[in-house]
């Protein structure tokens, strides 16, 4: 069992001054891999006073330096995939070949988008021929907290490091509590790239103690977040007093509308889609809406993937999913099944309690729940796990207004072989993302939500401005 109860601060793994020591589990064990402690408020003040005084110095540096030591950290991190794998695995439970791929791919890939969009940036430039003299600069925000969850580490820890490097903050991390481990590897590759003493650091610790006292922090002057609409909620309270720009990637409840002349694969891409990484992605596709004519169909393909659908310990090899990230989510899943159950939609497949032969493990049933109706729990609560819930409709129209029916906007899904039908919906879909036919989005494309589902963009061009202040200076020339 690994002993990692110091955080990175100012260049140097140090000691916690007033933290408490937490056990790091691995969801497909339930057993301790590490032990890492919880931050208070003198580890908090310390790691913002490195990254304060460290801002003056990385501010002025020029990009290209910057871009310079973001391609060592890529080095770096491509040296170390296979470590870094296995820490996403064991921390947060997602089998092996995800984690190999997906997971390690997602922050390899934001680091190179962000490398290419940091290239070609135009960090100055002149207003414009109407206004000779006028100079306009994108300059870093500051000090930034990085606060992120555990459903993709790297993914999401990278969307918002990456970024503040090459935008020239500073910044201190506190990953996720339930999967630190990543987190701190990178923390090491950092360190080896040789970025100087204090542009990054790295806090373990707990919403409520390191996540609330980086929020309210004076010297903070940005807060990028992911994770859930209550905590966005509650950290965009905490930032107001000292008026931080605050960057929210909150969660989702994604439609994903089928028509009766998608693909043959739609209904089974979907369904599956919806259960990758055991159904914690805040775009997943979670609620399935089926042209009526294809409605009864469509149910029984969603049975027989969910029936086929493997699940299993994390370091085993395949394509099974693997459980959830804790006993919590797994309660609160469970909740959210019997939900289901109490409010009469129809079960098609999974349901309560574990898989058979999986007594220990947080391993919840690939569940699919038909007739769903909008006025369900189902319907409107994002239950990240492996549970997808369907509904038929008659029309284009109805199928918008059931898809918009929701706080959430972060992805939607159009499925037609209609290009002007899928265009037309696209176009009326409130959300920051839609994907049609299965075609994800392409490198560097920026990635956030409407509505509850949060106000930040990241990835590629969008996520480095959302680390810069616009300054703008006349009688430059
Ligand atoms: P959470 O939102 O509580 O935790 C995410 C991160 O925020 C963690 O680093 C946590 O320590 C920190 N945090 C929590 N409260 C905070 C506060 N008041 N101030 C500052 N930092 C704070 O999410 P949790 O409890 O792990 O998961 C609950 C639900 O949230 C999930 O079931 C899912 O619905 C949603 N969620 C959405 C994610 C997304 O990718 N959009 C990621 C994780 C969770
Ligand atoms: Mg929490």
């Amino acid at each position: 069992m690994n002993i990692m109860t110091k955080h990175y601060i100012n260049g140097h793994w140090v000691a916690s001054v007033d933290g408490r020591e937490m056990a790091v589990e691995n969801p497909s064990t339930e057993e301790r891999i590490a032990t890492i402690s919880l931050g208070g408020p003198a580890d908090t003040d310390a790691a913002v006073a490195a990254a304060k005084s460290a801002f003056p110095g990385w501010a002025a540096t020029e990009p290209q330096e910057r871009i310079a030591v973001l391609e060592r950290l890529m080095e770096a991190y491509k040296g170390r995939a296979k470590e870094m794998a296995q820490a996403i695995s064991q921390e947060m439970g997602a089998p092996i070949a995800l984690a190999s791929t997906a997971q390690v791919g997602a922050g390899a890939g934001h680091l190179k988008n962000t490398i290419r969009a940091a290239k070609s940036f135009a960090f100055e430039h002149p207003l414009g021929d109407h206004a000779p003299g006028d100079m306009i600069f994108h300059e870093p925000v500051g000090v930034c907290a990085l606060i992120t969850p555990w459903n993709w580490p790297m993914n999401q820890v990278m969307l918002k490091v990456a970024p503040a490097l090459a935008a020239g903050c500073t910044m201190v991390l506190k990953p996720a509590e339930q999967a630190p481990l990543s987190a701190m590897l990178l923390a090491e590759m950092i360190d080896e790239a040789g970025f100087p003493p204090g542009v990054f650091n790295l806090v373990n610790g707990d919403g409520a103690g390191v996540g609330s006292a980086l929020t309210a922090h004076p010297d903070v002057d940005m807060v990028s977040f992911t994770g859930s609409t209550r905590a966005g909620i509650a950290i965009s309270k905490s930032a107001a007093d000292t008026v931080k720009r605050v960057s929210l990637e909150l969660g989702g409840k994604g439609a994903n509308i089928i028509f009766a002349d998608a693909d043959e694969k739609a209904v089974a891409r979907g369904v599956r889609h919806c259960f990758n990484n055991s159904g914690q992605s805040c775009n997943a596709p979670t609620r399935m809406l089926v042209e009526r004519s294809i409605y009864d169909q469509a149910v029984e393909t969603a049975r027989a993937v969910a029936e086929k659908t493997e699940i299993g310990p994390a370091d085993v090899e395949g394509r099974q999913i693997g459980p959830v990230v804790s006993d919590t989510q797994f309660n609160k899943i469970q909740y959210l099944i019997k939900r289901g159950f109490d409010e009469r939609a129809t079960l098609v497949a999974g349901g309560l309690g574990r898989p058979e032969g999986l007594e220990r493990g947080y391993f919840v049933r690939p569940t699919v729940f038909a007739d769903v109706t909008s006025d369900m729990t189902l319907w409107k609560e994002e239950v990240f796990g492996p549970v997808l819930v369907m509904t038929p409709f008659d029309t284009e129209e109805e199928a918008i207004v059931l898809a918009n029916d929701t706080p959430y906007g972060l992805t939607n899904y159009v499925q037609t072989a209609d290009k002007a039908r899928a265009r037309r919906v696209a176009r009326q879909l409130r959300s920051g993302m839609v994907e049609m036919n299965g075609k994800f989005g392409g490198a560097g494309s920026p990635f956030g939500g409407m509505k509850q589902s949060g106000n930040g963009r990241e990835g590629g061009a969008w996520g480095l401005e959302e680390f810069l202040e616009v300054k703008a200076v006349s009688d430059w020339e």
